[in-house]
């Protein structure tokens, strides 16, 4: 089994994370497919930037909530990053699929309602999903099981993960009970017996955020069914070692 590859909110140590110069890299570098976070804005448009608050990673203060999405569009996401990537904007959801229309690369959409549960965000997504046709190659995941819950209600169909960093009892009879297709770990999670409890319960393993050659090696030789890095190159990498045998 081929370990896929999902590059962390894009190729985020070479472009400012979760913008398009850090999808694009990832694209062009051959990443089998692109974890995004999802916030969403005060006239409940699906953005794709991790924080609830733009502080971090934009030139503006206050939360996304607060925002419009024309609002949000006005600040510099890229000058965080470096001077390269000065006017970068935040995109939609929209966006996003719009680039990836005719593109086989994958989706990992990771709904951000921990802090702050917005209000139907899960159809919002999932009717962008459908308009564009996307559904059968993304994955929505979430720390936040309702939300997992909420998507699965919507379509049983959709292929789903609950997001997950700390060892917790009965994981995995609740990542069932939720709907969940599959647990996102974090690395230190992961171990054989843990996979073979979620093979029999039938879910799948990803785990992140995988940026050590060793631990991607490790991934790839249990069968993690994917791996999250900030590194998709040197993933790439490794993996092609691995798969000619010359890395064990
Ligand atoms: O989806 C895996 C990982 O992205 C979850 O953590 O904080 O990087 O969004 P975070
Ligand atoms: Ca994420």
């Amino acid at each position: 089994m081929k370990t896929l590859i999902y590059a962390h909110r894009g190729a985020s140590k070479q472009a400012p994370e979760n913008t398009m110069p850090a999808f694009t890299f990832a694209y062009e570098l051959g990443a089998d497919g692109i974890e995004t976070d999802i916030q969403l804005t005060k006239d409940h448009v699906p953005v794709l930037i991790h924080d609830e608050n733009v502080r971090r990673t934009t030139n503006g203060t206050g939360f996304v909530q607060d925002y419009t999405f024309k609002q949000l569009q006005q600040l510099d996401a890229g000058s965080w990053f470096s001077e390269n990537f000065i006017n970068t904007q935040i995109i939609s959801l929209e966006q996003l699929l719009s680039w990836v229309k005719d593109k086989e690369l994958k989706l990992n959409l990771e709904l951000k309602t921990k802090i702050i549960p917005y209000k139907h965000i899960e159809q919002i997504v999932y009717d962008l999903l459908i308009k564009y046709d996307k559904l059968n190659q993304t994955v929505i995941s979430s720390f936040n099981p309702n939300t997992i819950q909420n998507m699965h209600v919507i379509d049983p169909n959709v292929t789903t993960a609950l997001l997950t960093s700390q060892k917790k009892v009965d994981l995995f009879r609740f990542a069932k009970q939720v709907g969940a297709s599959g647990l996102h770990i974090k690395s230190r999670l992961l171990n054989p017996p843990f996979l073979n409890k979620a093979t029999e319960n039938g879910l799948y393993v990803a785990t992140y955020t995988i940026n050590r050659k060793f631990e991607m090696l490790r991934c790839y030789k249990l069968g993690c069914h994917a791996i999250i890095s900030d590194l998709p190159h040197l993933a790439i990498e490794t993996r092609e070692l691995y798969e000619q045998n010359i890395l064990k």
